[in-house]
């Protein structure tokens, strides 16, 4: 059993994979959060709360005796702010009075064997799930708090659901998904952070008192990622406590680590509250989105791999997870905005033959679209381009055994479009207020409901009117003005939230309406790479960075949370079009291969040996990609901080293993340097056909590889293990 209810000291014991979720139903009914972490028995630890001693702090309402308690001392589950929290605080409610004073208090629970679907969003599937209701103490405001815990895979998945049974409007200025309480203060923070073209770095920071908090306001999940990981202090890549905190939501978010003035660090997080207001009206329910915690005690590795199990086997897109990915030759750096059908099959014609399986069609292919200042929303073939529709392109790829994808950006609106002159409301804009731009384009109002029908008829019909087997979905802007013509004014604040509903309300009747295609998530590079969307994107463009040394630092950021099978990776041209960096086409292919790989260059401007080159690299990628799809990752040099990237990703049986480790630079004369493989079965012996050798797990681990200082830079090194 994962879920176990002690009647006697009302307390609640989530037994997950490796880990202990606690926390009980106090004295007033206020739900105390106790523990979090490796597993422990089923003991009342209440022994464990901090009362060190009376202070000024209010009483909790009702309590006002010589022993009174306060709210600021207790571990919460949901807080609010007023009576006397003066941390931050998970719930905000404003009544009609005015008054935004809140106190939740338990009123009834059950288990659940199936995991309910939270409306309108997407979130994991599987579990054994604890519903616990509470009731507003002054009010008719019930607040359904949700836990899953899971038999195998080390998280715990939360979300809250709020309904006004009052006569009242009543307005939520802060919802957030979850807080817990950690017992001390002297944590460290981890993040990702980036930006277009250096998506999702680590970036790892002690927490101090006060707030510190990573976000989005710009309504969508990018760039600053929505995780947080709290360290203890000497946490390192294999050893010590990470907690994760990964929001399934693709809006304007918040995640913050509070350290207040009681030696503890409060974490919580959800839809952002910055320019936020949610109407709840008289008999309304509001969910929130869903968050992933995870824990570990063997350090990051550990917690990267209770994100990587639990979001291919829970979240993921079940259709294709376990499939074999299509590698993919992608027409965009090769041509940009300048090809027709003449020019695409060259591209396919240079590698028949070579394995690349699947032409995805970029950008380009629509309206009047030569360039980037028009037609978005003209999802309509471009005939002067592609002369017969796309039947050519798609007959050609077909007949060559080959698959066919199609680039949309679905959510986006050209201002240059017929779309637009036909519906220029419906561009997300202030009346009478001129817009901000970007990239010439604006984002389509899909709060709206006819909106959203105008964008899935449109990308249906396309669809079914073409035999495509593959869908790019990018999304090349922010957005900004948040605003919808159609919401009332006090709606206006909601605008954000509505777009994350109306953009999973587009997956659903896009992606989960088209089961045979397979459908690849995007924007602007990685600009939205968040878990909501791999429940519908089987896997996500990483980043418009190709460079293989720049990869090497975006792919170990984004491993931190996301498995390799969600990462797509291309080998692309020299000089680098987004670095104008040169590095080896072997280099950039062993680099694109830890992922869902593809090809995106001209393949008519391959050298000879280039075009020889490809065959083999694809066969190899082919030999691994199993276990890049499905093993474990152990990452062993940070690019962030060394000369040197590696990782070891090992299949769950342990039988077979690639380690692949690059070198940036060459440095004279250098000391020696040693990558140490891990995850290994120790007692194996493993054949390295690279080294022409056979060695034990042990000591290939610790003896490990010792790479050859040749006078190459960006130079990549790969050893294929195999268990004899
Ligand atoms: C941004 C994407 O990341 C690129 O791969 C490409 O699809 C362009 N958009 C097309 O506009």
């Amino acid at each position: 059993m994962s879920i176990f209810f002690d009647e006697q000291s009302k307390t609640f014991y989530l037994e997950g994979k490796n880990l202990s979720y606690v926390f009980g139903i106090n004295k007033f009914g206020f739900l105390e959060h106790l523990y979090f972490g490796a597993p422990i028995g089923r003991e009342d630890i209440r022994y464990a709360r901090g009362y060190s001693g009376r202070y000024a702090n209010a009483a909790i309402p009702g309590s006002y005796d010589d022993t009174y308690e306060t709210y600021d001392k207790l571990g919460a589950e949901i807080s609010s702010y007023g009576s006397g929290d003066y941390h931050e605080c998970s719930v905000q409610l404003m009544y009609e009075n005015g008054s935004r004073l809140s106190e939740f208090f338990y009123l009834s629970h059950e288990i659940l064997t199936e995991k309910p679907r939270i409306p309108g969003m997407p979130s994991l599937r599987g579990g054994e799930t604890l519903k616990i209701s509470l009731k507003e103490k002054n009010s008719d405001v019930f607040a359904d708090l949700y836990y899953t815990v899971y038999d195998d895979v080390s998280i715990v998945t939360r979300h809250v659901e709020f309904r006004n049974a009052t006569k009242e409007t009543v307005k939520l200025l802060r919802a957030y998904s979850f807080t817990l309480d950690f017992p001390r203060n002297d944590y460290d923070m981890l993040d990702l952070e980036g930006a277009w073209g250096r998506e999702r770095r680590t970036e790892r920071t002690p927490l101090h008192h006060g707030t510190a908090f990573v976000d989005s306001k710009s309504g969508a999940s990018g760039t600053l990622n929505p995780f947080l990981g709290i360290l203890d202090r000497d946490t390192t890549e294999e050893h010590g406590n990470a907690y994760g905190f990964n929001l399934v939501y693709s809006s304007s978010f918040v995640l913050k680590a509070d350290v207040g003035t009681t030696g503890t660090t409060r974490v919580m997080g959800g839809i952002n509250d910055f320019d936020f207001c949610w109407a709840l009206a008289a008999g309304e329910e509001f969910a929130t989105p869903e968050v992933v915690m995870a824990f570990s005690n063997e350090g990051l590795t550990g917690m990267s791999h209770a994100y990587h199990d639990a979001y291919r086997k829970y979240l993921i897109n079940p259709r294709f997870v376990n499939e074999s990915r299509p590698i993919v030759i992608n027409n965009w750096e090769a041509t940009y905005f300048d090809f027709n059908n003449e020019r695409l099959m060259g591209i396919i014609d240079v590698i028949e033959g070579s394995g690349i399986n699947t032409l995805v069609l970029d950008d380009g292919w629509f309206g009047t679209r030569n360039d980037d200042h028009q037609s978005l929303g003209d999802w309509y073939v471009n005939t002067n381009k592609l002369e017969g529709g796309l039947k050519t392109i798609i007959d050609y790829c077909h007949e060559r055994g080959m698959k066919f994808g199609l680039w949309f950006e679905p959510e986006c609106i050209s201002p240059n479009s017929d779309l637009y002159r036909a519906h220029p409301d419906w561009a997300i804009h202030v009346p009478g207020i001129e817009p901000a731009m970007s990239r010439y384009q604006m984002v389509l109002d899909i709060t709206r409901p006819e909106v959203r029908d105008y964008v899935v008829n449109a990308v249906n019909t396309m669809l079914k009117e073409n035999e495509i087997d593959y869908v790019k979905w990018d999304f090349n802007r922010l957005l900004t003005e948040n605003y919808s013509v159609k919401l009332p004014r006090e709606r206006q604040q909601e605008m954000h939230h509505r777009y994350a509903l109306g953009l999973y309300d587009l997956c659903e009747r896009i992606i989960e309406a088209n089961p045979h295609v397979f459908f690849e998530g995007c924007a602007g590079g990685g600009g939205r790479f968040d878990p909501a969307l791999l429940r519908y994107f089987t896997q996500v463009w990483t980043s418009d960075d190709t460079d293989a040394y720049m990869r090497t630092r975006i792919q170990y950021g984004t491993s931190m949370i996301y498995p390799l099978s969600a990462q797509s990776c291309h080998t692309s041209i020299c000089p680098n079009h987004q670095t104008g960096r040169i590095t080896p086409f072997d280099s950039r292919a062993d680099i694109a291969h830890l992922g869902p790989t593809g090809y995106e260059l001209d393949t008519k401007q391959m050298t000879e040996e280039e075009k020889k080159a490809v065959s083999r690299q694809v066969a190899s990628y082919k030999e691994t990609e199993h276990i890049i799809l499905h093993g474990d990752l152990y990452r062993m040099d940070d690019p962030h901080v060394s000369n040197y990237f590696a990782f070891s990703v090992v299949a769950k049986d342990k039988s077979e293993a690639l380690v692949t480790a690059f070198r940036a630079l060459c440095i004279c004369n250098d000391e020696n340097k040693r990558i140490y493989p891990r995850g290994l079965d120790k007692d194996a012996r493993y054949e390295i056909r690279e080294l022409d050798m056979t060695l034990t797990g042990s000591t290939i681990m610790n003896v490990g590889f010792l790479l050859p200082n040749d006078m190459v830079d960006f130079k990549t090194f790969v050893f294929h293990l195999k268990r004899v």
